[in-house]
């Protein structure tokens, strides 16, 4: 490992194993107030609740992939203040390395999200899309992972139900990747390969949904734990386990406060 060289980080210190998921994208502080309505323009309204979340789509898939029992790292700058630190915190309470996790004075920007394995595997989340992205995104994903709306705005077709994004999959598996996988909220998701590219639909199970904010970067990091953990078993398999553990993130109010750890799912997952 590099030597930090701040001896205010001793956590560091004690981290030999390379990590298995590395996640290079945005950590985001929600400040969120609940109030009756929208003020308007200029005007001041009192809330009756407030309180301070961790998000940020690249956190939370980094979060996710470690409750599930993953070595992680984030890849990422935060800002140097007072929620920049209290973010850091965050991280190390979830056992991530934040050897790569920078303070900086600049505004921080994020737009697009990566996970990669550190061998070869690449797990790419185009969020939020934008329609000319990059063409060497797709050449370079191993998997490449977006939800209907998406996938909509980088194909230019309607993606509604699993036939439609298994239309759309296959014009996104023509750029190159390797793999497409395209979720589909309470219908589980889509996928197909170069391998086999005949989409195929994984269906999940029906819940109760309580709060969806955040299944997909949910499902985002439980898959790169599959990647890096458990990489022969099948991709059907990895993202029927995927579902599942959106699916349960699903149930409880929040982002990271309804990722599940290893402990809370069942054994049959790991
Ligand atoms: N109502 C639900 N019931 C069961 N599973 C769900 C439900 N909603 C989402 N999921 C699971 O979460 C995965 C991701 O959901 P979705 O496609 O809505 O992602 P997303 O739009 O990126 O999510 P969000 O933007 O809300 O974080 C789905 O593939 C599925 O496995
Ligand atoms: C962050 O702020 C502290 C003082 O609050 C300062 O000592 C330090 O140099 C700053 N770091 C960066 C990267 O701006
Ligand atoms: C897909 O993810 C984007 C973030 O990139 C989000 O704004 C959008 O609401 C999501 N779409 C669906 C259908 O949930």
């Amino acid at each position: 490992m590099a030597a930090s060289g701040d001896p205010g980080r001793p956590w560091q210190e004690e981290e030999e194993e390379a990590a298995a998921v590395v996640v290079v994208g945005s950590c985001m502080t929600d400040l969120v107030s609940l109030t009756s309505r929208l003020p308007k323009t200029g005007e001041t309204i009192h809330g009756h609740k407030f309180f301070i979340g961790f998000g940020g789509k690249g956190a939370n898939q980094c979060v996710q992939a470690a409750r599930l029992g993953a070595k992680a790292a984030m890849v990422c700058k935060v800002g140097n203040d007072s929620f920049g630190n209290d973010y850091i915190e965050n991280l190390k309470q979830n056992h991530i390395s934040t050897e790569f996790t920078y303070q900086t004075r600049d505004a921080a920007t994020g737009t697009a999200s990566i996970i990669v394995n550190n061998e070869v595997k690449t797990l790419f989340n185009p969020a939020p899309a934008i329609a000319d992205l990059d063409p060497q995104f797709y050449s370079l994903s191993s998997v490449f992972c977006c939800n209907e709306s998406e996938a909509e705005i980088l194909t230019g077709h309607a993606v509604s139900d699993p036939t439609t994004a298994g239309k759309a999959a296959l014009l996104l598996l023509e750029r190159g990747c390797q793999v497409v996988v395209i979720t589909l909220g309470a219908s589980g998701c889509v996928t197909l390969s170069q391998a086999e590219p005949v989409p195929k639909h994984i269906p999940t199970e029906a819940v109760k949904a309580v709060d969806t904010t955040g299944a997909g970067d949910s499902f985002v990091g439980a898959l790169a734990f599959y990647l890096a953990y458990y990489p022969t078993l099948s991709l059907e398999e990895m993202l029927k386990r995927s579902n599942f553990i959106a699916a349960v993130s699903v149930q409880a109010t929040g982002t990271q406060s309804s990722y599940p750890y290893k402990k809370d799912l069942p054994l049959a997952l790991f």
